[in-house]
């Protein structure tokens, strides 16, 4: 069997998770993470280019012959990584600069769900202060403003009171805190329910559902305080019946895959939308354009089938004819991160007890932002580790997680100690 050399580009925990799947696949040659992270380092070589630099890519990917890149981040897609990829004739997996545009511009998804019938949140989108800000003075409250570019997942902000909403306003369209990001602000009406995340995996005409996740996005215990990358998640969820699942594959995936289509941007690839249960059915609060971090934690634990046989249907063009197989298990991952994250942390502290951690039952650490300095394994980032369990019941999965995480230690660590509670109280 012809082995294959393949690039992972990013450096997060979902890289090192998808970059652990990969390697037990009997196709998998030599793996490359650009820039990837000390977890990396034991499954392949990291080179050290920026997720970013499409050009030093492109280069790197001819020069080595790698035979496949995964574009796993939302920034190299929003630049056109794909398209830059093809261009050359290199093969690589995700969607186009123009099919991405659902994550990197939220006016034009909420446009787009319109469009499509897609149930979302009501909203109107604004570039102008006074106009952006008459129209908060006259709306209700809780009401939610949107930066409507990237912006890390912190251009987000669930306003209790008007001037909350509109100091928030201010922030992104006058003081242009995330930059070009806030040229657009998408004023959204507030969605009360339980927050999911689903991922489908798409040719570009047909897909395949994933099983729904939940990530928990505040950084403390009990859903409080600000929005941070992703701080734990469980899958698959105890409270989603297959009714569900059918409801959300025809409501809301199905319309998207094929409004792309429709719209001449064919979705290949991994589409998660982020989804609120509400009273009146599942609404979709925003469309990501890749896989979640850390949703793919979990997903990675559970995949019976081969990844590259998954990602091959989605750029042949023959998700139909694929069956994925998922473990009769439970899976969580818990994010441990920087005292400070979200807001500014220290980096290069010692982390110990990871070995430890990591020979526990059905346990699989995954590094996020890690760095090995002088032989010592520090930190490196807001998130650094994500400790994955899997059981045979969700609680079982937690319990081994948590117990695990006992073992992992430095200074300033944090983690939740709540994740999967509100799922298991729904068991
Ligand atoms: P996002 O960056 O779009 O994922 O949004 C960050 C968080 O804001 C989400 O995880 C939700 O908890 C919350 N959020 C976004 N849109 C809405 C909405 N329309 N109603 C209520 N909460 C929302
Ligand atoms: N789970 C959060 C994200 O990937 O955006």
């Amino acid at each position: 069997m012809q082995k294959q050399k393949i690039l992972i580009i990013g450096g997060g925990g979902r890289e090192h998770a998808v970059g652990w799947k990969v390697s037990q696949s009997e196709r998998a040659g030599s793996l490359y993470f650009a820039p990837g992270n000390a977890g990396t380092l034991e499954l392949g070589t990291n080179v050290t280019i920026s997720a970013t630099d499409i050009p030093k890519l492109v280069e790197f990917a001819k020069r080595e012959k790698i035979d496949l890149t995964l574009a796993l981040p939302d920034d190299p897609l929003s630049l056109g990584i794909v398209d830059a990829f093809r261009a050359e004739g290199l093969r690589i997996w995700g969607p186009t600069k123009a099919a991405s545009e659902l994550e990197w511009s939220k006016a034009y998804a909420k446009d787009f769900m319109k469009r499509h019938g897609v149930p979302t949140a009501k909203y109107e989108v604004f570039n102008d202060f006074e106009k952006a800000k008459k129209y908060v003075e006259k709306g209700a409250v809780p009401v939610v403003i949107k930066a409507s570019g990237l912006a890390l997942g912190k251009g987000v902000t669930v306003a209790q009171t008007k001037e909350e909403a509109l100091r928030s306003l201010e922030d992104v369209l006058v003081k242009k805190v995330f930059g070009n990001a806030g040229n657009e602000v998408v004023i959204e009406e507030y969605l009360s329910g339980i927050e999911i995340s689903a991922h489908a995996i798409s040719d570009g005409k047909s897909f395949k559902m994933f099983p729904c996740s939940q990530d928990h996005k505040r950084i403390f215990d009990g859903n409080v305080g600000p929005n941070t990358g992703g701080m734990g998640v469980i899958a698959p969820l105890p409270f989603i019946d297959s009714a569900m699942m059918k409801r959300i594959e025809k409501e809301i995936i199905k319309p998207t895959i094929e409004g792309m289509a429709r719209e001449g941007r064919p979705f290949v690839g991994i589409l998660y939308p982020g989804i609120m249960l509400t009273p009146e059915g599942p609404k979709v609060f925003e469309f990501n354009a890749r896989f979640g971090d850390p949703e793919t934690q979990t997903y990675m634990r559970l995949l019976d089938t081969d990844l590259l046989d998954i990602v091959d249907a989605s750029i042949d063009g023959k998700i139909t004819d694929l069956k994925i197989k998922w473990k009769e298990l439970y899976a969580c991952n818990i994010a441990i991160a920087s005292g400070g994250y979200p807001g500014s942390y220290e980096k290069g502290k010692v982390i110990s007890g990871i070995m430890e951690a990591g020979m526990q039952p059905d346990v699989i650490i995954f590094h996020a932002g890690t760095k090995i300095v002088r032989q010592d394994l520090t930190t490196n980032g807001g998130r650094v580790l994500g400790v994955s369990a899997t059981g045979s019941s969700m609680k079982e999965a937690l319990d081994k997680a948590y117990k695990a995480i006992e073992k992992i230690s430095f200074e300033g660590m944090q983690y939740r100690k709540d994740i999967g509670k509100s799922a298991l109280g729904k068991n």
